[in-house]
């Protein structure tokens, strides 16, 4: 358990570097355990929480895997030897989920727990499993695990019902190694299902049309092993540029893909952030504050629901009142806790109605999960006074090196550890009646 510790009020001022994107690592990293020879180089792996939980659910499957003295990951998919999928590591997050896709191509079974509801409302897997369904796998649910078996999948015509990043996701690495052509329509166009093709390319496989609304996939025999470098977070970038803007200061975010960032530069413009924009670099600054804006979060090219929550922290000091429409997911309950910053924010169903306040104040707040806490970091950073944000293990989960490209920024922020239940019970005094 720990937290930060924030003194806020300080100009956010530097250079910082932007990590590799975790969710283009985790579905590579799980894609990579295709190959049924030679071993896979991964550049740009962003060394937080959740890449180390699917690097060890892979190992628990028997898959040879490590990080080399420059922090690239070398994986050896050939050693893919287990089907089951272990609960404990399972329920950290979501993307595991990505093991199904991959244990049903290259071993023709699956166990896999289902992924439950999680902080940001109910998200189920029903499109993925339907499309496991369809290639040819009989699929049962027992025991909160979904069981699956194919000795070989098929191609499938699929229409995804909505636009699905995971299922996009799944269906690719499904039908790289099945036997005939899929084709996906509705699909996801994030970049980071692009990055995906392109890697799946390099292995071997023959998947077109990623960045579109129809992927068409001809299934191949094998893969093999390649190099690959992950493309930056466009997540992380935008959260840094919005802190630098909340803050008053002036950072140069750099080694982005500005074009995955294009309708975010849109919104906080008319917010009133300047950009100044390079190649792979943007410098930000907001010398005359910020304006309040209206914004709906829909998937890529719109306003990604990964940097609503940033945006909200920007928006409880901007002037006038913002209407942010969170089309995705039910993801507002963390604003209970930029209230305890003194913001004023309503929710009403899919909206947060929010009047700019002259300033936030420090307080202590809970992160309630990922994108959640960036914004109490972003929050904090603003505040007047001292901010002491906890449950950090959550925020690690997607975030590399926050604490230190903070410093470096000029940001005063510590990260402690808190108590742990042996410390508390040792602060009891034993009573003897
Ligand atoms: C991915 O989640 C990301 N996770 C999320 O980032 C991101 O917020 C989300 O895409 C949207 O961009 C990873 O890439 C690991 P979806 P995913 O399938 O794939 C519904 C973060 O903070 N749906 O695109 O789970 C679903 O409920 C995370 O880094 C079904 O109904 O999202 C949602 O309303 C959080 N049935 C919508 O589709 C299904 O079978 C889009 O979800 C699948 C999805």
């Amino acid at each position: 358990m720990a937290r930060y510790v924030i003194n806020g009020g300080r100009p956010l001022r530097g250079e910082v570097h932007i990590s590799g994107a975790k969710n283009s690592a985790l579905p590579i990293i799980v894609a990579s355990c295709l190959a049924s020879e030679g071993e896979t180089v991964l550049e740009n792996v962003p060394h937080d929480g959740d890449v180390g939980t699917i690097c060890l659910i892979l190992r628990s499957l028997g898959v040879e895997l490590w990080f080399d003295a420059k922090g690239r990951l070398h994986v050896k998919g050939h050693t893919l030897k287990a089907h089951q999928a272990p609960y404990n590591l399972v329920r950290r997050m979501r993307a595991s989920f990505y093991c199904a896709g991959l244990l049903l191509a290259r071993l023709g079974k699956a166990e896999v727990p289902l992924p439950g509801g999680c902080s940001i409302g109910s998200r189920p897997v029903d499109f993925h499993i339907k499309g496991f369904t369809q290639m040819g796998a009989d699929v049962y649910i027992e025991h909160g695990f979904m069981k699956a078996s194919c000795p070989k999948l098929k191609g499938i015509n699929y229409f995804i019902n909505r636009s699905s990043v995971g299922t996009t996701i799944n269906l690719m690495i499904a039908a790289s190694l099945a036997d005939g052509t899929t084709v996906l329509e509705n699909c996801a166009k994030e970049p980071e299902v692009v990055d995906l093709a392109i890697f799946l390319n390099g292995m071997g496989a023959k998947v077109r049309g990623a960045g579109t609304d129809i992927i068409r996939i001809d299934g191949v025999e094998a893969l093999h092993g390649t190099e690959y470098s992950i493309i930056p977070d466009r997540i992380e970038a935008g959260t840094y540029m919005f802190a630098a803007a909340l803050t008053g200061g002036d950072v140069v975010v750099k080694d982005i893909v500005t074009e995955h960032l294009r309708s975010p530069m849109l919104k906080m413009e008319e917010a009133g952030i300047i950009i100044e924009k390079g190649d792979n670099a943007v410098r930000v600054t907001a010398p005359n504050g910020l304006k309040a804006i209206d914004v709906e979060t829909t998937p890529y090219p719109g306003f990604p629901t990964d940097l609503q929550q940033p945006l909200v922290a920007a928006m409880s000091i901007a002037e006038g009142t913002s209407v942010i429409r969170e089309t995705i997911f039910d993801r507002f309950r963390y604003v209970d806790e930029i209230r305890r910053m003194g913001a004023d924010i309503k929710v009403e169903r899919e909206s947060a109605i929010i009047r700019g306040v002259t300033q936030l104040t420090g307080a202590p707040v809970e992160v309630t999960d990922l994108r959640a806490g960036a914004a109490l970091v972003i929050a904090a950073l603003a505040a007047s006074g001292r901010t002491e944000v906890y449950g950090l293990e959550i925020l690690e989960r997607g975030y590399e090196g926050m604490e230190a490209k903070l410093q470096g920024l000029g940001a005063d922020i510590i990260r402690e550890e808190t108590e742990t239940v042996t410390d508390i019970f040792s602060q009891v005094e034993t009573i003897n009646l």
